[in-house]
């Protein structure tokens, strides 16, 4: 995708909590870059190969990445969003971000051990199970050694999932593997239903720790967090979000 400004598209205006909708109802992007998108922004100029941001949406951890020096490709599957970013960006760091469109994983590809770093904030609860797992071999791939990925998604723990929550517990005791997978969005959130893909997952720890682990990478940090900026009826009680760090040794 050529890195062209088009000054028609603009950024939706910011919503409750500072969350802005997506172009596509691909959910929100968050106003500021979380602790694992930070440590993201922090890596990726030290990183051993170019930093990748999957779902950039309108730049909320690239700009800062650029900003911090790295060299960032950013992807989306909505160009639209992109285009966007691209505006946002000034002028002395556009040379270091080049913009790829495309969807992740099946249609995305880049050299093996190519890149440095990469982050997928807040795009993996739009998975289902194997695709989750596609995604963490084809990251595994493109890494160079001493690289990482960065990983961030909603928990079952989201004030919004109060009612699918058995649903979720009962699938843990009988051992299901993908026990986070919402087939009924609109149940789960009438109110932001029209803004999300209809498969919704919710991921926890276990999830991403026994994928990436299985890909090959090590983990250096997996845990769930709080989000005290979300609005009020996504916050819970300090678990919404689950983040994991993880390295190709
Ligand atoms: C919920 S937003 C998250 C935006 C930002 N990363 C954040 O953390 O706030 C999801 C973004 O990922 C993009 N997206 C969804 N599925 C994708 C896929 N399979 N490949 C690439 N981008 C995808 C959407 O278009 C949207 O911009």
């Amino acid at each position: 995708m050529k890195n062209t400004s088009n000054d028609s598209l603009e950024m939706p205006k910011a919503e409750e909590g500072g969350l802005t909708n997506t172009l596509n109802s691909m959910g929100t992007m968050t106003p500021s870059p979380d602790t694992f998108s930070r440590a993201f922004i922090e890596f990726a100029p030290k990183a051993p190969g170019r930093s990748l941001d999957i779902g950039a949406a309108y730049g909320v951890a690239t700009l800062p990445a650029l900003s911090s020096g790295a060299s960032v490709i950013a992807n989306d599957i909505d160009e639209r969003h992109l285009k966007i970013l691209f505006n946002r960006v000034p002028q002395t760091n556009r040379s270091r971000l080049e913009l790829v469109a495309g969807e992740f994983p099946d249609k995305l590809d880049f050299p093996a051990g190519s890149l440095g770093a990469v982050l997928i904030c807040r795009v993996m609860h739009f998975f289902d199970g194997p695709r989750i797992e596609r995604a963490a071999t084809k990251v595994m791939n493109w890494l160079a050694p001493g690289g990482k990925v960065f990983v961030v998604g909603e928990t079952p723990f989201i004030g919004t999932a109060r009612a699918f929550f058995p649903t979720y517990e009962a699938r843990l005791k009988a051992g299901n593997p993908w026990p986070g997978v919402v087939e009924n969005v609109a149940a789960h959130d009438p109110k932001r239903s029209g803004s999300l893909p209809a498969l919704f997952h919710l991921l926890d720890e276990r999830i991403l720790g026994r994928v990436f682990t299985a890909a090959g990478f090590g983990i250096e940090r997996l845990e769930l967090f709080a989000r005290p900026d979300y609005p009020a009826d996504i916050r819970l009680d300090g678990r919404e979000s689950v983040g994991l760090i993880a390295i190709k040794k």
